[in-house]
């Protein structure tokens, strides 16, 4: 005990995750797995446009023969704000149900979280909402059951402990992160993402790779100080050698499968694949950590004046998907790391498919910004920040935007200040 007093820096690892169903037809146990949590009623979340598709008649369906009653809000928004979430509210307002089951994307289910949290613990939206954003208070106690079954292969909520949302009138997307905020049981089946058109697919499954990526190369947990007591600590530690497990899988599945996801659709090892990779970054990025890709998404997608994806089943409202936002900040900011940890952008390369024998370590580290370059460019996402509208012009609102996401900065391998947040923005504008 002595030396471990003596030592203030952390030394304990704490892997969290939620219960998972993975594979071909887990969605169809859902009303073994409510029966068997004594579920009697669920409020059922989903989105009009995978409404439309009949997933959620089909789901409907499933659990009513299992003899839960339904109460139905289809009517979620892609990339969710305060003000869809305020709409979500106040449609449960007065309904009387006993678990959640989310139904869709990250957009879908970081829902149903904030209609449990705020639901179960009414308050002022800030009152959760991260520091220094918002107040940054915990979650008071155990929410009502939520049951998730992604459609996408992409951010791995229905493992995370976080709520993503966009603040409209800041023009900022920021989050909630409290382990009472984790599914209950999350339900992967990848045939439930074979409808995904491919603009979604490449913004989803470059989430997915984000979220590995970021995650092996973040700030080791053993930098960390020491929390005084265990309840301090926060969900995200930094890279560890159990989140590295998962990550490292992942990364190797994205290079593998997702270019072939996103050429075809219905290709069914590279759709479970893919699904294998979310799941397993969601575990590994939802215990380490996310930093510079995502603290830049915040801002990217939150300041947005009139990008549309093209093809994107959204409202024709100008909005960056998730993994956009994340992506086109993604080589530039692995340039900037690559001093602090050479050694893993190497590693990170050689997983996403780069044959680095025969390249010195830096070589292979510089390979990693490169490759990814390359695979954005197959799958068609956007060439840099250029593409979705942002001009130099923007840099200085895009830092201060970026400077307040410091619940994810403090993972990044190199620190960061205003002066280094410009120049990987500027590198950040155009790529090829
Ligand atoms: N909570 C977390 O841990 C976490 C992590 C990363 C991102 N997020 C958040 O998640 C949101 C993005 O979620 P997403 O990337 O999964 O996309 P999404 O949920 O926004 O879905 C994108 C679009 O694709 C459609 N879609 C989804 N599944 C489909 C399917 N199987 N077939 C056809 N269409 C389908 C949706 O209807 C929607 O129009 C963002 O708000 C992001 O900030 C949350």
């Amino acid at each position: 005990m002595q030396a471990l007093d003596k030592n203030p820096t952390e030394t304990v690892i704490v892997m969290e995750t939620v219960p998972i169903r993975f594979g071909m037809g887990a969605s169809e146990e859902l009303g073994y797995v409510l029966q068997q949590h004594q579920v009697k009623s669920v409020m059922l979340v989903t989105d009009p446009y995978l409404a439309s598709l009949g997933k959620a008649s089909t789901i409907q369906a499933l659990i009513e023969e299992a003899g839960v009653e339904v109460t139905l809000y289809n009517q979620c928004h892609a990339e969710p704000t305060d003000l869809s979430f305020k709409e979500a509210l106040d449609f449960q307002k007065g309904k009387s149900f006993d678990a959640y089951v989310a139904l869709g994307g990250g957009s879908v289910i970081d829902t149903a979280k904030a209609m449990n949290l705020y639901g179960t613990y009414p308050a002022p939206l800030l009152t959760y909402i991260n520091k220094p954003i918002g107040e940054g208070r915990g979650v008071p106690g155990p929410l009502k059951p939520l049951f998730a079954l992604p459609t996408t292969a992409g951010t791995g909520s229905e493992s995370t402990a976080v709520i993503v949302l966009d603040l409209l009138d800041l023009k900022l997307k920021t989050g909630i992160a409290d382990r009472n905020l984790r599914p209950t049981v999350a339900l992967i089946d990848p045939l439930l993402t074979l409808t995904m058109p491919p603009v979604v697919t490449a913004s989803t499954g470059l989430d997915v790779l984000s979220h590995a990526l970021e995650s092996f190369i973040s700030r080791p947990y053993s930098m960390r100080p020491r929390p005084q007591t265990p309840a301090e600590r926060k969900p995200y530690i930094g890279a560890n050698p159990i989140a590295d497990i998962f990550t490292q899988k992942a990364i190797e599945l994205a290079g593998k499968y997702l270019r072939r996801a996103y050429f075809n659709s219905h290709d069914l090892e590279a759709r479970a694949g893919m699904m294998l990779g979310s799941t397993l970054a969601g575990v590994g990025f939802g215990n380490a950590g996310v930093h510079l890709p995502h603290a830049m998404g915040y801002p990217v997608a939150g300041m947005v004046r009139d990008y549309i994806a093209p093809g994107y089943p959204s409202d024709d409202v100008p909005q960056v998907p998730h993994g956009i936002s994340c992506i086109v900040n993604a080589p530039a900011a692995f340039r900037f790391t690559i001093p602090a940890q050479p050694e893993r952008h190497a590693e990170a390369a050689r997983l996403l498919g780069v044959d680095t024998s025969g390249m010195s370590q830096q070589e292979a580290a510089e390979a990693l910004p490169k490759a990814l370059i390359q695979l954005m460019k197959d799958i068609d996402a956007p060439n840099g920040l250029q593409d979705l509208g942002y001009t130099k012009a923007d840099i200085p609102l895009l830092v201060e935007g970026t400077m307040k996401q410091q619940r994810l900065l403090v993972n990044s391998p190199r620190p960061v200040d205003d002066k280094s947040m410009v120049k990987i923005f500027k590198d950040a504008m155009q790529y090829w």
